[in-house]
């Protein structure tokens, strides 16, 4: 089995935890897109709420309607992948640059379902880079807080987001408190958000893996 393949069988079992007539919150990236394409096959959502201007897109060439969040208000299912996921289901996010949306979302939902390939599951977060959104006027200044704090941050080249703004991703992170250090990070003025989703963490994880799908509630 590919990576791919576990990806897709952990989407394609995400749509087993729906109910006809759902808003779906959906994420961003490799995995979202595959569960897109399932969602679009089981074709009974009210509507999605996207994470991004490619998901919404990808949505829209479904042939499924993409809701406001405003005009929403809170909804049940909020289904998207993860860079890693711990066992307390705590993740880092935004490997797309996506984080900041795909946070809002997985905010206003009643239930986070985050599918991966069991590539993704680790003890320790951190061994992935992880992503801050920042206001590029700030990025220099934030750069140097991190550093002040132990992390190694890279300015990602050639990237904006859909929000307009840049990404520092932080190397060399050994993430032992995600609630304390997700806090931390949103507290350097020019931070919009970053990647550790551990004050929200996942409800659900869906673990395509060799040997089937594997899901874990929290
Ligand atoms: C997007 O910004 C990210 O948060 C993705 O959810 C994450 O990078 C997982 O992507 P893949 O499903 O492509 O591995």
């Amino acid at each position: 089995m590919t990576q791919d393949d576990m990806k897709r069988a952990a989407a394609r079992e995400a749509v087993n935890h729906l109910s006809e007539g759902d808003i779906v919150g959906v994420g961003t990236g490799s995995t979202a897109n595959y569960f897109i394409e399932e969602l679009a096959i089981w074709g009974a959502a009210a509507g999605a709420v996207a994470s991004s201007e490619a998901t919404a897109s990808r949505l829209r060439d479904c042939g499924i309607s993409v809701l406001d969040l405003n005009e929403v208000g809170r909804f049940g299912v909020y289904v998207d992948g993860a860079d890693e996921i711990n066992h307390k289901l705590e993740m880092i996010k935004g490997g797309g640059g996506a984080l900041t949306r795909e946070k809002i979302v997985a905010a206003v939902s009643q239930k986070f379902i985050c599918v991966v390939d069991e590539n993704k599951v680790v003890d320790v977060l951190g061994a992935f880079p992880l992503p801050v959104e920042v206001v590029p006027m700030a990025s220099v200044q934030v750069a140097r807080v991190i550093t002040s704090l132990g992390g190694k941050p890279e300015l990602r080249k050639g990237f904006l987001t859909d929000n307009g703004n840049v990404i520092l991703d932080i190397h060399g992170l050994n993430i032992k408190n995600a609630v304390e250090l997700e806090h931390q990070l949103n507290n350097i003025v020019g931070v919009v958000t970053n990647g550790i989703f551990a004050n929200r963490p996942a409800d659900v994880m869906v673990v395509g893996t060799g040997d089937g799908v594997l899901v874990v509630k929290r």
